[in-house]
């Protein structure tokens, strides 16, 4: 099986095996970044433009990386330093840029449907990396990868979501892909941050954290997204929040140690505190090594769909 589309948009309408193939991919670019010489030229003379026009990080870092690693010229467009503070439209940003020639645009915007948008008005390959409260499919290809890696196999596991599921574009590439692979998924999280039709990801719904933890062979703490919410405090205090809703090691230690994933960046003292974010069952840095690896899986597996076009 392989992938073959244009885009890479999100990870709920990918077969099992078209998300399989990502991940088997990302093996060999895994191994290429622990040499000292991280070289390829799968990518040599094409043309990645990281258009960013929402804050990221290990994202836009690891694509820039990744997109290098391959050998293309990687380019950064930050929208805060950009025409569009002068009311350049959105397609009209990325016409430009098209013009340049550019190859594949990997793409973060706070509206959903953001990516598809562009992919539809552009012939340049479209990777969305995170659009409004849609999806995040790389972050979700990175902690399927993870998982795997660690449990040596994804169908059966056990997997507890925990937190701001309602606004978490991680959460629900996680969910789309987990399920696909027979992951019972656990959710759970505050009132007002849980989707009012919860029941539409067929997940079971914990009652409390000591429910949604219990079992866990892996649990993805997420992070309060502050921003999506137009709210200082979506929560009444941070204490309240860490002691309903938080990982701690006494929890831990009732799920009897499983893997701890969180995509970052990290509230510390909130949904995690720092002795189980820095402890030996955390595998954040984990999820951002591989990252890298499946980011150069996607970016050299949509160029090669581009010569086939
Ligand atoms: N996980 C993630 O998307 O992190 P950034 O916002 O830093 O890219």
């Amino acid at each position: 099986m392989t992938y073959k589309h244009k885009d890479l948009l999100g990870l709920r309408e990918l077969s099992k095996d078209e998300i399989l193939y990502f991940l088997d991919s990302a093996v060999k670019f895994k191994e290429l970044n622990l040499k000292s010489v991280k070289k390829s030229d799968a990518l040599r003379g094409k043309t990645v433009i990281n258009a960013f026009f929402e804050n990221s990080t290990r994202t836009r870092i690891s694509f820039e990386t990744a997109a290098k690693r391959l050998g293309a010229d990687a380019i950064n467009f930050s929208a805060s330093q950009s025409s569009t503070k002068k009311g350049e439209t959105l397609i009209d940003t990325i016409h430009n840029m098209e013009a340049m020639k550019t190859d594949i645009f990997v793409v973060r915007h706070e509206c959903s449907g953001s990516a598809k948008f562009i992919a539809d008005n552009s012939d340049a390959s479209i990777v969305n990396a995170g659009d409004g409260l849609g999806e995040h499919p790389t972050q979700g290809l990175l902690d399927l990868f993870t998982i795997r890696e660690h449990k040596g196999k994804l169908e059966g596991l056990n997997v507890a979501i925990i937190g701001d599921i309602e606004h978490s574009r991680v959460a629900r590439s996680d969910i789309f892909a987990m399920k696909k692979f027979g992951i019972n998924v656990k959710l759970f999280g505050p009132a007002m941050m849980m989707p009012n039709r919860a029941d539409v990801f067929e997940c079971e719904i914990a009652k409390n954290m000591e429910d949604a933890v219990r079992d866990s062979d892996a649990i993805i703490m997420l992070r309060v997204q502050l921003e999506r919410q137009g709210l200082s405090t979506p929560f009444p205090s941070n204490r309240e929040y860490s002691k309903f809703f938080g990982l701690n090691k006494k929890r831990l230690e009732l799920a009897n140690y499983p893997l701890v994933m969180h995509p970052g960046p990290i509230n510390r003292g909130v949904e995690l505190n720092s002795d189980v974010a820095d402890g030996k069952c955390s595998l954040v840095l984990n999820q951002v090594e591989n990252g890298v690896a499946i980011r150069m899986a996607v970016l050299d597996i949509l160029n090669k769909n581009r010569e086939n076009l």
